[in-house]
């Protein structure tokens, strides 16, 4: 079991090796089987941005684990609202808690609290930039459901731009032996800067004109970001459908997979075919999330 989580923040999938996603995967298999130990630790839930699932699927772990959990989701009932300071407020809840679960709006803000901070921080999304947990649950979800990661086709589908759960999702898969195919609304492309970064570690990268389901294994849709676009009208003219007609042209045994919340991304007579992953893929958040705050806090 790789023990260089311990103590670590976890902000990025960026510098995740294989080697330790795949000791993560390994103990979330373990946890869903309910074969764990207990954690008396406590841990703080801070999130400044709306949040169903993260929110819901952090405090689920955090019971599970017999932990305990203390934070705010709305920042508007902190003193944040009296003016104190992210710093400030950061530099308090480390004296509480074990552990600090961040969602915030801007980019950059875990990395920001993880140097302030001496207790780890975790990075339940910061602005455009990363999600790593819903990497870990997403890569888990396609274990789960193919048998393996590697040798898999995989398209990407819809605000690769703005989608924090996209690029935490990319560099974790480059890690491994994938095809990565990837289509967006026009102006929503995944960043060029991405693009190089993948190929120069080793991954096939497809950019689609059209969007094309067929020999794909795994079909991952998000949400078109409506909170990051100046421009609303861009927005609108960004916005994309999967119909139940496109079904035709998937494997029978493709995936389906979306972090939610799902908009009007996917046709919900998805919903009670085969392919939808999505639900189940929000049920795995749970034991991701446990395995990775006991290998950060558990004991050595
Ligand atoms: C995502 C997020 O917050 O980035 N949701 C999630 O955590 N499952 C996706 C989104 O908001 O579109």
């Amino acid at each position: 079991m790789s023990l260089n989580l311990h103590n670590k923040d976890f902000v990025s999938t960026r510098n995740l090796d294989r080697k330790t996603i795949d000791a993560i995967l390994k103990e979330s298999s373990k946890f869903d089987k309910g074969n764990y130990k207990k954690l008396n630790k406590t841990i703080a839930l801070l999130f400044f941005e709306p949040s169903t699932r993260t929110h819901l699927s952090f405090s689920t772990a955090v019971r599970k684990l017999g932990a305990s959990e203390i934070g705010f989701s709305n920042p508007k009932a902190s003193s944040l609202a009296k003016g104190e300071s992210f710093s400030d407020t950061i530099k308090v809840v480390e004296r509480y808690a074990d552990a600090i679960v961040i969602r915030h709006p801007l980019q950059g803000a875990a990395a920001f609290a993880a140097d302030l901070s001496s207790v780890p921080i975790i990075n339940a999304g910061d602005g455009a930039n990363q999600h790593p947990t819903q990497a870990m649950l997403d890569l888990y979800t396609i274990l789960k459901k193919k048998g393996k990661i590697d040798g898999l086709k995989i398209l990407l589908v819809g605000d690769l731009k703005y989608g924090r759960t996209i690029h935490s999702l990319v560099f974790a898969l480059s890690n491994y032996n994938i095809e990565l195919s990837l289509y967006s609304p026009p102006s929503l492309a995944l960043p060029e800067r991405m693009v190089d970064e993948l190929r120069s570690r080793g991954t096939k990268v497809n950019i689609l004109e059209n969007l094309d389901f067929s020999g794909q294994d795994v079909i991952y849709a998000t949400r078109v970001q409506k909170e990051r676009f100046a421009d609303l009208e861009e927005y609108e003219r960004s916005r994309y459908k999967i119909s139940i007609k496109d079904a035709d042209t998937m494997k029978r045994d493709a995936i389906l997979m979306h972090p939610l919340p799902r908009i009007d991304e996917i046709d919900t007579a998805f919903d009670k075919t085969k392919h939808a992953a999505y639900f189940d893929e929000a049920a795995n958040g749970v034991p991701v999330r446990m395995a990775l705050l006991s290998l950060i806090l558990g004991g050595k």
